[in-house]
C-alpha cells in the first residue's frame, strides 16, 4: 500500500526512515493516467524508493482556467500507486503549500527568453506559479531524482533552468510521451474532449509528424510550418501556436538535427498540446 504523506513532518519522517536510499520523485496533479504511471515506472527504474505527489497547484492557473473543475480523483490515483508499487505519495492541502496564501507568496521569476514564447504567451503566469510549486515540493520531498514528461516540453525547459541556477543537486530525467493507439496525447484534458472533438484532436500529432517528414525531406521551414497551421484550421482546431524551437534553448532557426516541433491548440473549449522531435 502506497503511504499517504499529508504534512510536511510526515515526508520529513518518512524520508528518515529511507536513509541512505536514493529517493525518486514524481510531482504530478492526480487524475493519473498511464503517462504519469510511465514517469513512476521510470522513477523506480532510477532510484530505490518513490515518492509521488498530487497536488493541483492554484497558482499555475490563470482566473480563466480550469483550476475547478480540474479532475480530482484521489481514491482511484491512490489504488494505480499502490498497484505500481510507488512508496509514498505526498498529498498536501492548500495550507501547506503556501502557508501564507496562494495569493501572498514567494515567487520564482524565470528569464523572459523561457516564458515569453510559445505556452507562456497565451498563459502569461504559468510557468512561475509551476516553477514555484515544484520548487516548494523539491524543498520538501529532497528526491535524488524527479522525473517529468516530455508532453509538457517547455515544463521540462524550466525545471531543468530551476534547478541549475538554483544548484539543486537533483537529476532531471525526461520521460517519452504516451499516446493513445490514435496518437494523441494522453492528458488529463482529454475527458473533456467529446467524440467529435476527439477525432479532431487526433490531427495535433498527425500534423506533426507530417511537418517532420516534410522538414527532413528539405522543404522549406516557413512554408511547412503554415501549410501545418492551415490544415488543422481547416479541421476546426484553433492553433494558438505551431514552431520549430531548438530543444535545448527553445529559441527560434534551430539546426533541424537539434529541432522540435511544438503545437498548442484548442479544440473546442479543451487546450491541448503536443510536440516532436525532428532530428
Ligand atoms: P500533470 O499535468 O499532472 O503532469 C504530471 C507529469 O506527467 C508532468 O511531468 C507531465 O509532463 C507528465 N505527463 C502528462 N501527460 C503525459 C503523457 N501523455 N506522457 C508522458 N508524460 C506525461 O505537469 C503537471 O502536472 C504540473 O505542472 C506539475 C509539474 C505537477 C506542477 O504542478
Amino acid at each position: 500500500m502506497t503511504v499517504v504523506l499529508k504534512t510536511i513532518d510526515e515526508v520529513r519522517q518518512f524520508r528518515q526512515s529511507q536513509q541512505n536510499k536514493k529517493v525518486g520523485f514524481v510531482p504530478t496533479m492526480g487524475n493519473l493516467h498511464a503517462g504519469h504511471l510511465s514517469l513512476m515506472k521510470m522513477a523506480k527504474a532510477n532510484s530505490d524508493v518513490v515518492i509521488a505527489s498530487i497536488y493541483v497547484n492554484p497558482t499555475q492557473f490563470a482566473p480563466s482556467e480550469d483550476l475547478d473543475s480540474y479532475p480530482r480523483t484521489f481514491d482511484e490515483d491512490l489504488e494505480k500507486l499502490t498497484a505500481l508499487g510507488v512508496d509514498a505519495v505526498f498529498y498536501p492541502d492548500e495550507k501547506v503549500i503556501y502557508p501564507y496564501g496562494k495569493d501572498n507568496t514567494l515567487s520564482i521569476e524565470l528569464p523572459k527568453q523561457l516564458t515569453q514564447i510559445l505556452c507562456g504567451l497565451g498563459r502569461p503566469s504559468h510557468f512561475q506559479g509551476v516553477a514555484t510549486v515544484v520548487a516548494k515540493l523539491f524543498q520538501i520531498v529532497q528526491p535524488h531524482v524527479a522525473v517529468f514528461g516530455k508532453k509538457d516540453f517547455q515544463q521540462l525547459t524550466v525545471i531543468r533552468r530551476l534547478v541549475t541556477e538554483l544548484f539543486m543537486d537533483i537529476e532531471i530525467i525526461g520521460g517519452e510521451i504516451i499516446r493513445e493507439t490514435s496518437g494523441l496525447a494522453m492528458s488529463s484534458r482529454n475527458q473533456y474532449l467529446t467524440d467529435n472533438e476527439q477525432k479532431q484532436a487526433e490531427n495535433l500529432h498527425k500534423v506533426l509528424k507530417w511537418a517532420r517528414e516534410q522538414l527532413l525531406a528539405g522543404q522549406s521551414e516557413t512554408m511547412i510550418l503554415e501549410k501545418a497551421k492551415q490544415h488543422l484550421l481547416d479541421l476546426g482546431v484553433d492553433v494558438e501556436y505551431l514552431d520549430l524551437r531548438d530543444k535545448e534553448t527553445l529559441q527560434e532557426s534551430p539546426e533541424l538535427s537539434n529541432a522540435i516541433l511544438l503545437v498548442a491548440a484548442r479544440v473546442g473549449k479543451t487546450r491541448l498540446i503536443d510536440n516532436v522531435l525532428v532530428g
